[in-house]
């Protein structure tokens, strides 16, 4: 039975936007435990490239100032960088802000967004908000499934999202696989392949996707300076999409949604190789271990191209994924339960220094009796 909002007597949000399961971000914080170590938001755990720091203290003096709407400077960088057309760039609050956009722009009630059932929260929250359904497609394996998505496509869906590698599982599907999806979509179904963990998946050509979407009409690319360029706080995200995508999303786009601070660290993050390396190889290093080292103590440690891992735990009472979170956190140690993502027996957990690393699996060992 449909509330008739004008009789009511308070004002109540319009239908739908109350069912939307709010954001759960990662732990910063453990009641009790002074200065944890957070890895449940797949952060750069060495923090953001000195340049881009300083680069921010500059910004700092132009805060009084309205930001460049076109970010110009940073378009022009990112556009030399991956030889990409200026014009064809979009910036957003983080890619987050992309993603909300590309909703806006192309769902109205009634359209529907498909996405692998463990995708990236942030999707669906922006699809509900425009009276978009979400389709979960099942995963094969913790993979994503071309053949299950397509499955779920029908003439109201305007958009399928896929994360490669994704968050939280960290798995990847090759670019023949995208491509088998692209060729199978609708041409007007837009596909948004979101690479926040892209670059720590160094042994792939991420050229493949910038290519794709140069060459076609529905393929937007997403890029973040949350993970590789360690600039989280500073929510700077951005996208490469067909011109006419562009002029149609920079109409809803609020003029000043980078400020000049985020805009000058994204353009001396960008040129910061050195830091980009180091972000990389950390990663490269101790994700084996990690996955090794775990697996060793019996738990299922789920292959990822990503700054993180997943581990599933057994069901057994005092084994659970709840409660080693709970032993990690008591312990300083914070850790993300992803039972939100529909995987109650897992625990992501971002790639720390190498002292993180070797904590965490020797209080896992202890947690597992080891
Ligand atoms: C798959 C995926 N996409 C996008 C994002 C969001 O990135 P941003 O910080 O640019 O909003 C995240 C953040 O965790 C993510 O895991």
């Amino acid at each position: 039975m449909p509330v008739d909002r004008f009789a009511a007597e308070r004002p109540v949000p319009k239908p739908g936007i109350l069912e939307i399961e709010p954001y759960k971000p990662g732990k910063a914080k453990a009641d009790g435990i002074e200065n944890p170590i957070k890895l449940s938001a797949n952060e750069n755990i060495l923090g953001a490239s000195p340049k881009a720091v300083e680069a921010f203290a500059e910004g700092a003096a132009k805060m009084a100032l309205y930001p460049d709407p076109r970010a110009s400077i940073l378009r022009g960088a990112i556009a030399e960088k991956y030889g990409l057309e200026p014009d064809r760039l979009l910036f957003g609050c983080g890619s987050d802000e992309v993603f909300q956009l590309l909703n806006q722009t192309f769902l109205e009630p009634g359209d529907n967004i498909v996405q692998p059932a463990h995708g990236f929260a942030a999707w669906a929250i922006g699809a509900r908000a425009c009276g978009g359904e979400v389709r979960n497609a099942p995963e094969k394996d913790l993979h994503v499934d071309v053949d299950a998505i397509l499955e779920l496509v029908d003439e109201r869906t305007r958009l399928v999202f896929v994360a490669n590698p994704a968050n939280p599982t960290g798995t990847w599907i090759p670019f023949s696989e995208i491509r088998r999806l692209h060729e199978a979509l609708p041409p007007s179904v837009v596909l948004v392949l979101d690479g926040a963990y892209a670059e720590f998946q160094s042994d792939r050509d991420h050229a493949d996707d910038f290519e794709l979407a140069r060459h076609e009409h529905n393929v937007v690319v997403t890029r973040t300076f949350s993970k590789i360029h360690g600039l989280a706080s500073l929510r700077v995200g951005w996208a490469y999409l067909p011109a006419e995508m562009t002029a149609a999303v920079d109409r809803i786009r609020l003029p000043f949604n980078v400020n000049i601070p985020a805009q000058l660290a994204a353009v001396a993050a960008l040129g910061d190789d050195d830091f980009q390396r180091r972000s990389v190889e950390l990663v490269e290093i101790w994700r084996p271990w990690l996955t090794q080292q775990l697996s060793g103590l019996g738990l299922d440690v789920v292959p990822s191209a990503a700054n993180f891992v997943l581990v599933k735990f057994p069901s057994t009472p005092g084994k659970t994924a709840v409660e080693a979170e709970a032993f990690l956190t008591s312990r300083g140690y914070l850790v993300r339960g992803v039972a939100n993502y529909g995987l109650p027996d897992h625990v992501r957990i971002t790639i720390g220094l190498e002292e993180h690393n070797r904590a965490v699996v020797d209080l896992l060992a202890e947690f597992m009796g080891r």
